[in-house]
């Protein structure tokens, strides 16, 4: 639910030119409405200032993975189809607990919050802890953890790096959820990755839908501050929920409204 008053359904996108730009530097927002989406283009903190309270939030934050997007030097460390996503590890785990505490003060129900373990053996990491890894927990510890769910990817394609390969994820459930739907799922989700949709890290559907299918009703608002190319947003539609969403690159802005304009009419054929 918004709370300020939509006056045009196409406040003018401006075109992408985002290689490398770091998140704290921030567009002025841009907004796309229909009737069952907002879609904002813009750093997630400043639409969690505009939007009214949400009933849930599904969403997975850039990892701090150290990868910049191409195009930006010759670095080894830039990656063809990233976005930026190389921060101070300090910071970066500060910027995280501060968009939990504001996601968790303007949603209603649970925050579905999809992160991984990463290994911090390498000099160049410079925030050391003493495990050497860098574990969610770090910065999710203070927050009212409902539940959490390990995600098995059903297989990896990461290297080995001396130790068993990665292949899975968490989600965790922050936040007491205002209804609960016992769907008998347990805490381990055997879901594949999607295949490179126009986004490299984009949710598989089938992950989105048990989180809405279990903490809310039809009509209920779904958010997404890091919306990617948007498979929230369309499972949220295709389950009959309404979404909003943050995102600070314009392709994949794009991609999303494009993504849930086409939800739209599949949903109104
Ligand atoms: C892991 S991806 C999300 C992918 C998404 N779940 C999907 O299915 O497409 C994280 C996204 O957050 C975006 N992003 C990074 N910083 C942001 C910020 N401050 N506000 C909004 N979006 C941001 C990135 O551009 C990237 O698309």
């Amino acid at each position: 639910m918004l709370r300020c008053k939509v006056t045009s359904e196409n406040s003018g996108l401006r075109a992408s030119n985002d290689g490398g730009k770091r998140v704290s530097e921030a567009n002025p927002l841009d907004r796309f409405v229909r009737p069952a989406f907002t879609m904002y283009r813009g750093d997630c903190m400043a639409v969690l200032n505009e939007i009214d309270t949400v009933d849930c939030v599904v969403t997975s934050p850039p990892y701090n993975l150290n990868k910049r997007a191409s195009g930006g030097g010759s670095s080894k460390m830039n990656y063809e189809g990233w976005y930026f996503d190389d921060m101070p590890e300090r910071s970066y785990q500060g910027w995280q607990r501060m968009v939990v505490d504001a996601l968790l003060q303007k949603c209603t129900g649970s925050v579905f919050y999809n992160h991984r373990i990463r290994y911090a053996w390498h000099n160049r990491n410079k925030y050391r802890v003493p495990s050497n890894v860098y574990h969610p927990m770090q910065w999710l510890q203070d927050f009212p953890l409902w539940a959490e769910i390990i995600w098995d990817r059903r297989g990896t394609t990461g290297h080995a790096n001396g130790r068993p390969r990665l292949s899975d994820e968490r989600i965790y459930q922050i936040g007491k959820p205002k209804v609960f739907h016992d769907m008998w799922y347990t805490t381990v989700w055997q879901i594949p990755p999607t295949k490179n949709q126009g986004h490299v890290c984009s949710f598989p559907e089938e992950l989105v839908r048990r989180c809405i299918e279990m903490t809310t009703n039809p009509g209920d608002t779904v958010f997404d501050p890091f919306t990617g190319i948007g498979t929230t947003g369309v499972v949220a539609l295709k389950m009959g929920r309404k979404f909003i969403g943050a995102e600070l690159d314009g392709e994949y802005f794009n991609l999303a409204k494009e993504g849930l304009l086409a939800a739209e009419s599949d949903l109104a054929a």
